[in-house]
């Protein structure tokens, strides 16, 4: 089989009925033409990647890992899969999280979808979608899914906070399946001697001798059973106030306990522990990302091992949400950990990056060459009332609703940096093609507590084209309280560019 890949899947589809057309049309041309032998050759070689070609360039194909940025999938639409884990089956990723909808809180399933290289995902499932009513039905609250394959039996368990729309009916539920992408059968609560673990946010852990664990907030572990259907074990006893997003993984006999602060969908300074032992002791280590980056702006929900030839990268894998258009506009912060002994940390952040499949490490990649400052009107159409300041930082920038900004281009790939700020708001932002058709539109949230320049906006490689982007200021931006009715959220609508790439 030809060893290509589209958007980091095999498309067998394509691959079976081309080899078809590839074997038997040079043959039947060799034949029947007398065609020279090298021209049969090449034909054979362009038949059998020429679908791909086409298939490639429909939706395109990331090169790397981009953090805090919409994420497009096989279909073209923004990645939602938050309070995510991830699965290795059969050389294949599989990613399982919330998806969500901008208009309320309330579950509306957990999606999966799958690649083979962390950064081009395929749309495979809604792995368990809204039940008809229960615990998990209409109006429900369903958080934080965790995929294990038991090591047992091979079944597939999916673990989850399940709760009222006001968080007053929390518990651990579990859901089934034979087949890594679902359907999953939603069995209720996960029981304790004979009873549910009513807590909120969850995570889950597989040692390496297979051995199950779920662990809740404030730093409680428990112990499943073999067949990963209840609880034995209440592995460790914790009080530590807030830590959610519990998050655990293992480096040799170093185990690394990952938490955040309470602060609902506002990002906060998360903590870490070690333990050689999950029963503990415990032992605080402190902050793993620059005090006050809030995490490089993100909440931890796992970390997963990547092993090759030569290394393995643990990749930290965080949310950054975006409420209320959690569906349209939250991003993902995924960053290689550094660790050594107990020291764990994410010392920079990285705009684009990926793992080495074969060698297991980690390496930069390239970002678009062409660098268009936002002050060169000549290339960037600006229409409505932008300010252009030049102090520490060039920018240009608009809060007035329908402002907007356009650039037409022959390339690519195109990326805009930008200035998340307290005071940030959403941006629409729209490619099409020289025919005018809608290429990727999405939505951007410009607002982080902690101010940071750093990408907003970047497309998957497509085919080399004219097109053009424009971005439009929406004159809003999003608010929210927490369980206990604290303020959260941006302070204004602010839109800001510092430059715009391109690749030729
Ligand atoms: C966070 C929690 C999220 C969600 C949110 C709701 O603290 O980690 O999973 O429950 O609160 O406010």
């Amino acid at each position: 089989m030809p060893s290509i890949l589209i958007n980091g899947v095999w498309n067998i589809d394509y691959i079976v009925s081309n080899r078809l057309l590839a074997t038997f049309l040079p043959v039947f041309l060799l034949k029947k033409c007398r065609m020279d032998k090298f021209v049969g050759r090449l034909l054979v070689v362009v038949l059998l990647i020429s679908p791909f070609i086409v298939n490639a360039q429909k939706h395109g194909a990331y090169k790397g890992i981009h953090s805090g940025v919409l994420w497009f999938d096989d279909r073209g639409k923004p990645l939602s899969a938050h309070g995510a884990n991830i699965v290795k089956e059969k050389e294949t990723y599989y990613l399982f999280g919330e998806k969500h909808s901008d208009s309320s809180n309330a579950f509306v399933g957990f999606t999966c979808y799958s690649s083979k290289d962390l950064y081009n995902w395929k749309f495979e499932s809604i792995a368990l979608p809204t039940q008809q009513s229960g615990k998990l039905g209409p109006n429900r609250v369903g958080e934080r899914p965790k995929v294990m394959k038991c090591s047992k039996t091979g079944e597939f368990i999916m673990y989850m906070h399940a709760d009222t729309l006001g968080y007053v009916d929390q518990f651990v539920g579990y859901a089934t399946s034979n087949s890594i992408t679902g359907p999953y059968t939603f069995r209720g609560p996960l029981l304790f001697e004979g009873k549910p673990i009513r807590k909120w946010d969850m995570g889950a852990f597989q040692d390496q001798d297979g051995a199950g664990y779920v662990l809740l907030h404030g730093g409680d572990i428990y112990r499943l059973s073999d067949d990963y259907k209840s609880i034995v074990e209440h592995v460790h006893k914790a009080n530590v106030p807030g830590f959610e997003s519990p998050t655990i993984f293992r480096k040799d006999s170093i185990y690394y306990f990952l938490g955040s602060h309470l602060t609902s969908w506002e990002r906060n300074d998360n903590d870490y522990y070690t333990a050689t032992s999950l029963k503990g002791p415990w032992t605080k280590r402190g902050l793993f990302c620059p005090p006050g980056t809030l995490t490089w702006n993100s909440q931890c929900t796992f970390v997963l091992p990547v092993s090759g030839s030569k290394d393995t990268t643990f990749m930290y894998m965080g949310d950054r949400w975006a409420f209320p258009m959690q569906e349209s506009a939250a991003t993902y912060v995924w960053q290689p950990l550094t660790i050594s002994g107990t020291s764990m940390s994410i010392p920079r952040f990285l705009d684009a990056w990926k793992i080495d499949m074969v060698t297991g490490e980690s390496k930069l990649v390239g970002l678009p060459e062409e660098v268009i400052e936002n002050a060169n009107q000549k290339r960037i159409s600006y229409s409505g009332n932008w300010k252009h300041t030049n102090d520490s930082l060039s920018l240009s920038s608009s809060d007035i609703k329908g402002d907007s900004f356009s650039i037409k281009f022959k390339g690519r790939q195109i990326a805009l940096y930008g200035l998340s700020r307290p005071d940030g708001g959403y941006a629409q932002i729209d490619l099409r093609n020289k025919k005018g058709k809608l290429v990727f539109s999405g939505l951007v949230d410009t607002y982080c507590k902690y101010p940071i320049v750093s990408l907003e906006y970047i497309t998957p490689v497509l085919k080399k084209d004219d097109y053009t982007l424009t971005l439009t200021v929406k004159g809003e931006h999003g608010n929210w309280s927490d369980k206990r009715k604290n303020l959260f959220g941006s302070t204004g609508n602010v839109v800001s560019l510092d430059k715009i790439l391109i690749s030729p």
